[in-house]
């Protein structure tokens, strides 16, 4: 079966004060996305994680590389054909309020995608915005109100409606339980879970939170100042890290790494895109660096069928994880 997404040494960069330099905010980034998964991302701040997903949704053009969205490439298209394809492709923010226009009429917001398409009437728009409503879980007469007559889970909610409207294939969900509360985080998490087996959508979940990642995705991709270091199904990275960054975001979760282990602490800050590290660009903060990885950029191996890592000693690391059963501590919504 053909992929849903196939992404292919992505690379997106922006602009400094100094003309002869560019910020790589990504850089080189190649996975593949079937239709109906959900894909992880994580990283820390500044890796890069929103700038894959904005130019996914061609909100930032990408410098190099390739995007195919069931086999049409995201970054060559243009005027009217980008417009169409990016039907297909919808993104959830993190802050529910801002994404919303504060002046609009809820149930209006959520037609408005239609509106801007001439997708049918009035009279069919209207429809199909309370039949998302009542998909969402909202209850219709909320309908009338403006958002900030609305709680945070329902706005998230009237969010996660707005992206549906045009049936996508893939959601890029961007920081989007962040914001919420534990209860809340739970709650629109099973949401999109039950969207996703009614809808059969992809989602691609950007979030610097493992333990989210570990109850809604299959796979996740660790993203580090621009680049994918390992990915992987979720259990496999969590239970047995295969890169050292990996291990050490695993290791610095609160939820889902137990009490009285060794947390590994990541030194220093993430080192600037526009001058990254030779070689492995880990190696900085790296506990087992040696002089080959300022030398030479990893080559990606596969310890597993379909897990992937990018560190030369991949092979011999002997790297800990956490134990599977402790990854599951949003159910119930409680830490
Ligand atoms: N519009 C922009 N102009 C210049 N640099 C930018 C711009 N947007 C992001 N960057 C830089 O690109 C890099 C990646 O940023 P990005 O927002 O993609 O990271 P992120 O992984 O989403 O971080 P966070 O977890 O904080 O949301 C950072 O160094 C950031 O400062
Ligand atoms: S290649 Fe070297 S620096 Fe990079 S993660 Fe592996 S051991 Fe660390
Ligand atoms: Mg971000």
């Amino acid at each position: 079966m053909s992929p849903l997404l196939d992404v292919d040494d992505l690379r997106v960069s922006y602009p400094t004060r100094r003309r002869d330099e560019r910020v790589k905010a990504v850089d080189g980034v190649s996975f593949v996305m079937q239709e109906g998964e959900t894909l992880g991302l994580i990283g820390e701040s500044g890796s890069g994680k929103s700038t894959l997903g904005r130019a996914l949704m061609r909100l930032v053009q990408p410098t190099a590389g390739t995007a195919r969205l069931r086999g049409t490439d995201l970054v060559a298209l243009r005027g009217r054909a980008g417009r169409e394809m990016s039907a297909h492709l919808q993104m959830v923010f993190q802050d529910p309020h801002a994404s919303l226009n504060p002046r609009m009429r809820v149930l209006a917001s959520i037609e408005e995608p239609l509106a801007i398409r001439r997708v049918g009437d009035r009279e069919h728009r209207r429809a199909r915005a309370l039949e998302l409503f009542d998909l969402v879980g909202l209850s219709r007469e909320l309908g009338a109100r403006y958002p900030h007559e609305l709680s945070g889970g329902q706005k998230q909610r009237v969010n996660i409606a707005r992206a549906l409207v045009l049936d996508p294939a893939l959601v890029v969900c961007d920081e989007a339980v962040s914001a919420l509360d534990v209860a809340l985080q739970a709650e629109i998490l099973e949401l999109l879970r039950r969207l996703q087996s009614e809808l059969g959508l992809a989602y691609l979940f950007i979030t610097h939170d493992l333990s989210v990642v570990a109850h809604i995705a299959d796979r996740v991709a660790v993203m580090y100042l621009g680049r994918l270091m390992e990915i992987g199904p979720v259990d496999q990275l969590v239970t047995r890290p295969r890169h050292p960054y990996t291990e050490a975001l695993v290791s610095a979760q609160p939820r889902i790494s137990p009490d009285g282990r060794e947390r590994i602490v990541l030194e220093g800050d993430i080192p600037s895109p526009v001058h990254p590290p030779s070689g492995c660009r880990f190696r900085t903060r790296c506990r087992y660096a040696t002089e080959r990885c300022a030398e030479e950029v990893p080559a990606w191996r596969e310890p597993a069928p379909g897990h992937r890592v990018a560190c030369h000693y991949a092979d011999t690391l002997e790297l800990s994880g956490v134990d599977a059963a402790s990854t599951s501590t949003l159910d119930g919504g409680r830490p």
